[in-house]
């Protein structure tokens, strides 16, 4: 027997047609006289009919168990009027079995493969069985949608002339980046590899080569604490140019991403996107990835609150810090614990507390409100438009600090207005956003030093180039980053390519030793002195962007074997041990406990 038709095509044209198909047993019912079995394949069901007066077919109630593998060939027939399912596109027809081979039993499921059922269950049990899981037609979709985004991609990218160039993931260690997976080389003792964190020096190297334009979807590692939109081992969408500046690269990925919304969703999304320099979105939303769906904005009152009564605010200003505040509006119904969760957060980035104004009955009741002026009080009114029923919340620190508590506290409260159903986020509104005019460095407290703030290949402005002595942190980078919705979906940089540039970023803005500059970066500084090209480029998380695509708030849910939030695989089991025969063939002896 060999298969004739998939499980989602056959209809009323078809019947009287002799038909093999194969499958999953999706479900099978006894209707008294007859036995019923709705028959699966990744495209769709056919409904197959036993008829158990057959002697083959006697026991065949009991030999079905869901989720086994058959095949069956039989005869394509319409359904009576009153069985027509209108919800299945082969819904008017079943196909009459005339044999039957089972290739596979299923033992009995450690979980019902029903999404609504299937989706209540622990995710550990579904990422143990996730072969099960897969199986399920909503996370077949989402691999589809997958692989229909990197269609997408490729083929866009190919028209507009990029080369795909696969990458080593063996690469040396880097410490400026995120933390990595190291890798012992067997043939040089005591060395080692490093897992690639991005294949972003390599397609430097790239470009001095000559290739002009490269892209490739690049597995990349990095050693993170995990949360939902961070995996281990994900996926860019990588690519470099060379002799562009940032308004190609503005188009460019414009196009690529009106090209995917329109191929996996149909949609057509306008362009060009909206452009935000990053003071402006910590100003307005606090934080560099804002979502502009709503809202909700921050507002600042240093100047309002700087000769105030109330203390706190006062001295924050004039100890350089800054006063500022938003109006949740509608929030002015949230409960003690709601409120005790969100001044929680607050405290997590920093803040000593959270004060806030609530307007309640004609009424404003805080606990800050004894020390406030009746001409703060209107400034507040007046700017932030407070109505009865609303909430406005406070912070009083360092610029960073209260932008980026606010931003958290606003994003908190929208989540409480929209589950009250006051405020509406949809996920098919798609408000894509550059942000732009990055500070090229920040100072780190913890270090004492200034670090990159996209990556420290990317290139300053260039009217900025002479403020890297003097006054680093004013200088800008060339750097830009794609937000969809609140979520960073990618960035990138056009680059250093001079040699004496980017050897003074390493050295004396980022004080480097001159040594580890050499061992680390001194091929890169060699190869700029061998014709290289302006060039820049961007990286594109394809993990963030299909989760997006396919309205998950996980990106476990678009790779097909995630990594739990310790990092594991739960169904192949690793990490796992080695013995100490491997351990010593790579030059490594344990001498730490366990
Ligand atoms: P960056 O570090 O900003 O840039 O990464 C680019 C994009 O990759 C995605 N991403 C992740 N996705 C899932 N899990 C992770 N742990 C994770 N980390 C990052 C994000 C992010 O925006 N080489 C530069 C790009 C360049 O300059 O060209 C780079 O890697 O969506
Ligand atoms: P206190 O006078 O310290 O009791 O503070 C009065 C209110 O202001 C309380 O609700 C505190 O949570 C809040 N608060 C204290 N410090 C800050 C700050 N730096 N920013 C915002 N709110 C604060």
């Amino acid at each position: 027997m060999k298969r004739t038709h998939t499980c989602n095509c056959l209809n009323t044209q078809d019947a009287g047609k002799e038909v093999t198909l194969v499958g999953w047993v999706n479900t099978v019912r006894d209707h008294g006289g007859l036995i019923f079995v709705d028959l699966r394949d990744r495209t769709g069901m056919t409904q197959i009919v036993f008829d158990p007066q057959k002697s083959e077919f006697a026991d065949v109630g009991h030999r079905l168990k869901d989720e086994s593998v058959i095949e069956i060939a039989g005869k394509v027939a319409l359904r009576p009027a009153e069985t027509v399912n209108k919800k299945l596109s082969t819904g008017e027809i079943e196909v009459i079995a005339q044999e039957l081979t089972i290739h596979n039993v299923c033992a009995v499921l450690p979980f019902p493969l029903d999404d609504e059922q299937a989706d209540k269950v622990n995710e550990d049990l579904r990422l143990t069985y996730r072969y099960l899981d897969l199986r399920r037609p909503r996370n077949f979709n989402l691999m589809n949608l997958r692989h229909r985004a990197s269609m997408a991609v490729r083929n866009y990218l190919d028209e507009q002339g990029f080369l795909d160039v696969e990458l080593p993931m063996l690469f040396k260690s880097t410490p400026e980046g995120a933390r990595e997976f190291l890798v012992p080389s067997r043939l040089n003792p005591g060395e080692f590899y490093a897992l690639s964190q991005s294949p972003q020096q390599y397609k430097q190297m790239l470009m001095v080569a000559g290739v002009e334009r490269y892209y490739s979807l690049a597995r990349c590692f990095r050693d993170e604490d995990l949360r939902a939109d961070r995996q281990p081992e994900f996926t860019q969408i990588d690519l470099e140019m060379s002799f562009i500046d940032r308004e190609d690269m503005y188009a460019l990925i414009e196009g690529m991403l009106k090209r995917v919304w329109k191929d996996v969703l149909g949609v057509d999304i306008p362009t060009p996107f909206a452009r935000m320099p990053f003071v402006e979105a910590m100003n307005r939303y606090g934080v560099d990835k804002p979502d502009t769906r709503f809202g909700l904005e921050i507002q600042d009152f240093s100047d309002v609150f700087k000769t105030s009564e109330f203390k706190v605010f006062a001295s924050t200003v004039a100890s350089g810090g800054v006063v500022k505040a938003f109006n949740a509006k509608g929030l002015a119904d949230i409960t003690q614990g709601e409120l005790k969760n969100l001044e929680d957060t607050a405290k997590t980035l920093g803040a000593k507390g959270l004060a806030f104004i609530k307007a309640e009955k004609g009424e404003w009741k805080s606990p800050i409100l004894k020390f406030l002026s009746d001409a703060e009080k209107a400034a507040l009114k007046e700017r932030l438009n407070i109505e009865d029923g609303d909430i406005v919340f406070f912070a009083a620190l360092g610029w960073e600090k209260a932008c980026a508590i606010l931003g958290r506290v606003r994003l908190d409260s929208a989540q409480l207005l929209a589950a009250r159903g006051k405020l509406t986020i949809s996920p098919t509104q798609y408000n894509f956003l550059w942000v732009v005019d990055f500070p090229l460095m920040s100072y780190d407290e913890e270090s004492g030093r200034y670090l990159s703030t996209h990556h420290p290949f990317t290139s300053p402005v260039a009217e900025d180039i002479p403020l890297l002595q003097t006054e680093p942190q004013k200088v800008r980078g060339q750097h830009y980053d794609i937000v969809l919705n609140g979520v960073e979906l990618g960035g990138g940089s056009i680059r250093i390519h001079q040699p004496d540039v980017q050897k003074k970023i390493f050295e004396d803005v980022l004080k480097i030793p001159a040594d580890v500059v050499e061992s680390r970066f001194g091929y890169m500084l060699k190869a700029f002195h061998y014709g290289a090209p302006p060039h820049g480029g961007l990286a594109i998380g394809l993990d963030r962007l299909c989760a997006i695509l396919g309205q998950r708030s996980s990106i476990r849910d678009v790779i097909a074997f995630p990594k739990t939030q310790r990092g594991q695989d739960l169904m192949a089991n690793s990490p796992g041990p080695v013995t100490d025969k491997q351990l010593k063939d790579v030059h490594i002896t344990r001498d730490l406990p366990l």
